[in-house]
This record gives C-alpha cells, structure tokens and sequence, in this order.
C-alpha cells in the first residue's frame, strides 16, 4: 500500500471511528486548531458541504447558539440542531438569499470545499473547480460580515495565481493552508482569507 493511500485510510477509519461522515472532516478541525476560524455562536456558511464532515465540526464548534447552513446539490442527512441543509447548485441565483434567511444574518465564516466530479483530465477539473470557488467569492460578497473569515479549497494549476491575485484584491490578508489530511490529494490547497475589502467601484 502507497503512502497516501494509508493516510487516506487512517483518516477514514478515523472518520467512522469518531462518527464524521467523512475524512474531510479532520481537514476542517486541523485548520481551525490553527486560525481559530468558528467560535461559539458563529454563524457558518458552508457550500460544497455534502456529505456533511465540515459541518458535523462546525456545528459543534459554534455550538447551541450558532448556526450552520450547509448547501450541496447532493443531499446532506444530519442531527445536529444547529444545522440547516439545502439541497441547491452553488450557481442558482436563489442560493443566497435562502442562505441568508437560514443564518438569519450575515455570516462570521463562509467554509467552501467544493469540488467537481473529477474527469482526470487536469485542467478542465481544475477550471471547474476554480469556476465553483469563484460562485462562493461573489457570495460571500453579500453574504460575508466586513470581520468575517473565508476558509476555501483551491485546486493548484496554470489558474492558481489568476485566484490569488483575486483573493489578494478581496481581503486583507491571504494564508495558505495544507492540512495534514489533505496531503494525499497534493494539487489541492486551502485559503485562509480574512479583512474583506470593499468592492471596488462599478
Ligand atoms: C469534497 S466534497 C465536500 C466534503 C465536505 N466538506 C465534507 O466535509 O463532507 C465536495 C462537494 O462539492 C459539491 N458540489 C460540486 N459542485 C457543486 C455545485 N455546483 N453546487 C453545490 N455543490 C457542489 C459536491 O456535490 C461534493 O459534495
């Protein structure tokens, strides 16, 4: 067995062992071990959040009194109370006024791990990934508090500096994550982006 097949599989085990419905999951816990990114009462926004690890870690760290609103096109099946689950294409121009009601505010962190269902061929799974990230940057325009935190996966390739300079040009400040449970898939990376910026004019 690979190397990154073993880490895939401890974080797997892992996963069943502690009740997350995926290894995704320590990706999120490891970050926020870092950054502090979800405390207490948040409200979290988490697009791309099926089949619901991220959220399972968000809901216990915003805790009773914070909210976590998941949106997939896949459906996202959960008991935890503090969490609320729409089944929706990041795209559809309704998603962010639905999410909007569901936090009942702004949020304090938007988390996003979308991904395409990957062809293997490289740059066109990259663009589309690129494609989704970019959807949450122009949610989290309305839908982010001028505090907030953006916590984004990126798939790296030839477009990878396109979105940092975007990132650059959103937030204050840009981090790059790479959580040890992500290291088998080695072309993805996490951003961590705080101090929004207002939008530049027209
Ligand atoms: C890596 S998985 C997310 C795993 C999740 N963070 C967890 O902890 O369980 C990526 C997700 O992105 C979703 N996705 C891809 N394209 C989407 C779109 N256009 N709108 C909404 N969700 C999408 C997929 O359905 C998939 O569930």
């Amino acid at each position: 067995m690979r190397l990154n097949e073993a880490r895939r599989d401890l974080y797997r085990r892992l996963a069943r062992e502690q009740g997350y419905k995926s290894r995704a999951a320590f990706k999120l816990i490891e970050a926020n071990e870092r950054y502090e990114i979800i405390g207490p009462g948040y409200k979290v926004a988490d697009f791309g959040a099926a089949p619901g690890g991220w959220m399972q870690v968000a809901s216990q760290l915003a805790g009773p009194d914070g909210v976590v609103v998941g949106v997939d096109v896949s459906p996202i099946r959960l008991r935890e109370k503090n969490v609320v689950s729409i089944k929706m294409d990041v795209h559809d121009p309704a998603v962010a006024e639905k999410v909007s009601k569901a936090l009942g505010g702004k949020a304090d962190v938007i988390l996003s791990d979308l991904a395409p269902t990957v062809t293997g061929v490289w740059e066109l799974d990259q663009t589309r990934q690129i494609d989704l990230t970019m959807r949450v940057l122009e949610l989290a325009r309305s839908l982010l508090k001028e505090d907030g935190v953006v916590f984004c996966k990126l798939f790296e390739g030839e477009r990878s500096q396109e979105v940092r300079v975007f990132l650059k040009e959103m937030f204050r400040s840009v981090r790059v994550v790479k959580p040890a449970a992500s290291r088998n898939e080695s072309s993805e990376l996490y951003y961590y982006c705080e101090g929004l910026k207002p939008a530049p004019p027209g």
